[in-house]
């Protein structure tokens, strides 16, 4: 942690106590309150965290105020134009841009990882073929533990490492499977002579009948969905991940947690509710019932697919996307599909809308990511799953980076206790 000589007083009654501040290498200064309770004897109240910091971090940046996100050091756009995911990847992992041979090494460890313990085919198949791929998806990845045994051992770097590879690697044939699953179709097995992005469309899109040719624009913009995903500073599934590891847990089980977390409508499960709630409004006329309601403070409705409780300008995920999304749009020819055309007409009543402007209310990443997917023909319950596939590395570089931070320490939040005092257990008879 950077040291730093600037503090701040806190007055409670007539004591003061001296709270060491501190500053990044970018970002707001940050109050040290680790020893306010034994101090002071006072708990900080910050329900949703939002201005606690709960860890230390070389990862991932974001300036929510100025729409930054950096990874390492390196901004989105830079990343998402010039790079692509397995590259990013690396960079999550280990820090630093590989060189032409770290690249073939690693992309090597992933590909030759893609391919699931056959055994685990009959664990897919237990699930009712109408499970939603999130719940497979949970359920597959939590009981990988129960599969790989020798990469638990959290104490052990090469089995953290295993793990990791492992599952950044068998996440897009879990999605995959889980999809095929929940249609009826054969499992698709990976292909090691085939890109990242192209493999997991091919095991989605694929059946044994026929020849399938990966469109290279489509892998192209799978690739792009997969980078502007992989990872998000501590947002709540990735704390999520953190929590559950903070107990010892193994990588299967913690990336299982952050899974479960993902598939919340506020959080990764935006994506699919947002393509669900454009098909509900159904075509443009009914656009100003919705924007409406979603400013009724008496109606729970809102808008999918904006806002962002980090982002207040714009989500600099969201400019590429929406770039991205304009030329799947015109590849596929779909540009005059209808629920495309309400996007587009929801997208500019909002931005139009004093509502949306005061409150700072943008499109977020999976506004755009939504309006891809359904293009390349994915049904809406797999927009979630990819979300998870994507962000896998991100969770998993946070673990790792988790596990080798001294400050370490298991996650156990304090209340504010707001329930009886103690009181006399009453027999039945007398209640
Ligand atoms: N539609 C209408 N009003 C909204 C919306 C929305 N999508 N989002 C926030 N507001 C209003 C909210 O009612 C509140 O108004 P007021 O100040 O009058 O009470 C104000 O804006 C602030 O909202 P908040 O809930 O306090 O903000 P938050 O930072 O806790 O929530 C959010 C952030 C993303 C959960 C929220 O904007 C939301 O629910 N958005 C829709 C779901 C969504 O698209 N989530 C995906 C986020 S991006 C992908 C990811 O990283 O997971």
């Amino acid at each position: 942690m950077a040291d730093s000589k600037k503090t701040a007083n806190l007055t409670i009654g007539d004591q003061s106590y001296e709270l060491p501040i501190h500053s990044p290498t970018v970002g707001p200064d940050v109050l040290d309150i680790r020893k306010l309770y034994s101090q002071a004897g006072v708990f900080t109240y910050d329900p949703g965290f939002t201005s606690t910091a709960a860890c230390n971090s070389t990862i991932t940046y974001i300036d929510g105020e100025e729409g930054i996100l950096l990874h390492r050091g390196y901004p989105i756009d830079q990343l998402a134009g010039k790079s692509h995911y397995l590259e990013v990847c690396f960079l999550l992992l280990y820090g630093h841009l590989p060189t032409g041979k770290e690249l073939e090494d690693f992309e090597n460890r992933v590909t030759n990882h893609t391919m699931l313990h056959e055994q685990m085919q009959h664990f897919f198949r237990g699930f009712r073929r109408d499970a939603h791929p999130m719940a497979i998806m949970v359920g597959v990845v939590g009981a990988m533990s129960a599969f790989y045994h020798d990469s638990t051992d959290i104490n052990d770097p090469w089995q953290r490492e295993v793990a990791s590879i492992r599952l950044i690697a068998k996440m897009p044939t879990i999605a995959a499977w889980a999809y095929k699953y929940h249609i009826g179709q054969p499992f698709v097995y990976p292909r090691n002579d085939l890109d990242y992005a192209s493999n997991f469309l091919r095991m989605c899109f694929a059946v044994p009948a026929e020849e399938y040719e990966v469109n290279p624009i489509l892998s192209r913009a799978m690739d792009r969905i997969f980078t502007l995903h992989a990872d998000h500073e501590q947002n709540a599934s990735t704390s999520t991940v953190r929590l559950a590891s903070s107990s010892g847990a193994n990588p299967f089980a913690c990336i299982a947690a952050g899974i479960a977390c993902l598939w919340g409508q506020a959080h990764g499960g935006a994506n699919q509710a947002c393509l669900e709630m454009l098909k509900e409004i159904g075509t443009p006329e009914n656009i100003p019932e919705y924007i409406a309601r979603a400013k009724d403070k008496n109606d729970p409705f809102r808008l999918m697919g904006f806002g962002h409780r980090v982002y207040k300008n714009f989500d600099p995920r969201a400019t590429v996307m929406k770039q991205s999304a304009d030329k799947v749009l015109e590849l596929l020819g779909v540009e005059n599909n209808p629920i495309l055309a309400t996007a587009k007409a929801l997208e500019e009543a909002a931005l139009a809308d004093p509502y949306f402007a005061e409150k700072k209310l943008f499109p977020n990443v999976d506004f755009y990511s939504g309006i891809i997917l359904e293009a390349m023909g994915f049904p809406t319950s797999m927009f979630t799953p990819i979300f998870a596939l994507s962000r896998t590395v991100g969770w998993i570089s946070q673990w790792k980076e988790m596990l080798d931070d001294p400050q370490n320490k298991i996650g156990r939040p304090r209340q504010l206790y707001r329930g009886e005092t103690e009181r006399d257990y009453v027999d039945i008879e007398n209640r």
